[in-house]
């Protein structure tokens, strides 16, 4: 489900779970969490991709998977997904995110991980949460402010709106944006610049940059992952994930 391979200094990490759009379930989150923990002890890789498999880049956390969960597990739910793109955000090397695809809910939330995004002209962003039932979880409400501010956040996550390529590069959610099939090559240009200078000097770059990011995070996720078990406890989430898995149109929310 997840695969990673080198070319030079350069890593190429891919969710491959195309058949159901590359969704985060548990596998795939320790799948990731024990691969990105590999790449960061491996000093060769100086700058690390991370893309998707097929047409996603990663559409969401699975939703079948959570469908069932209770308030308690739900919140293990998210602190598992979080530690897993945390790790991700944490890596020493600096993270390019190839957005080839949908990026929704904790797709958009591993896109905000990596340290710059590319995306493709058909990439989609959104965090579509609130229709379903619950909050971000894996680390949305904490780090899409602090990449496009408070206010582009909140219509993001409180709309629950898919964006496209040009108006996600407006908000400064992606920094550029290339035709389809220039997107890996894009990618890797740029992890190649970043490749040829020093690496200790580039790795302290990026520490010194998080540190300023970071303020306030760790806090801002434990109260997140607070947030998004909750959730698991209301009849909004059972009745909008259990419309989505049986492909059958949503009731209207009841107030709660
Ligand atoms: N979880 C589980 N399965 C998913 C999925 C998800 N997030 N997204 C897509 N899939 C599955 C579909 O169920 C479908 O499976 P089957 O073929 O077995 O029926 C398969 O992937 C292909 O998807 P679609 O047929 O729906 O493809 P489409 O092109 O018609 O639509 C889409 C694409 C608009 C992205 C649609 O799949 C969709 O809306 N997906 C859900 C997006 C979403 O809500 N993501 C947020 C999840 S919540 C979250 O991430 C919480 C968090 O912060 C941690």
């Amino acid at each position: 489900m997840i695969r990673f391979e080198k070319q030079g200094h350069i890593g190429i990490l891919t969710v491959s779970r195309p058949e159901a759009l590359n969704a985060l379930n548990s596998e795939a989150l320790d799948g990731l969490l024990s691969t990105v923990q590999k790449i960061a002890d491996d000093i060769s890789v100086r700058a690390l991709i991370v893309t998707g498999e097929g047409k996603a880049f990663v559409a969401g956390a699975d939703i079948a998977e959570m469908k069932d969960l209770d308030a308690d597990a739900g919140r293990g739910f998210g602190l598992r997904g979080q530690a897993a793109l945390s790790a991700v955000e944490a890596l020493p090397m600096p993270v390019i995110a190839a957005v080839n695809g949908y990026a929704l809910g904790g797709g958009c939330e591993l896109a905000l991980c990596a340290d710059i995004r590319i995306a493709s002209e058909k990439a989609r962003f959104g965090q579509p949460e609130v229709g379903l039932g619950i909050t971000p979880g894996f680390g949305g409400t904490q780090r899409l402010p602090r990449v496009i501010g408070v206010s582009k956040a909140m219509d993001l996550i409180l709309t629950g709106r898919t964006v496209k390529a040009d108006e996600a590069l407006a908000m400064g959610l992606v920094d550029r944006v290339v035709p389809p099939d220039e997107l890996m090559p894009e990618a890797l240009k740029l992890a190649g610049l970043i490749a040829a200078n020093a690496p200790f000097a580039v790795r302290a770059s990026k520490r010194a940059i998080r540190r300023f990011t970071d303020a306030g995070q760790t806090e801002g996720l434990l109260y997140e992952a607070e947030m998004f078990g909750e959730c698991f406890a209301t009849n909004g989430q059972k009745m909008a994930m259990e419309a989505f898995v049986n492909k059958a149109p949503k009731d209207e929310f009841i107030d709660e």
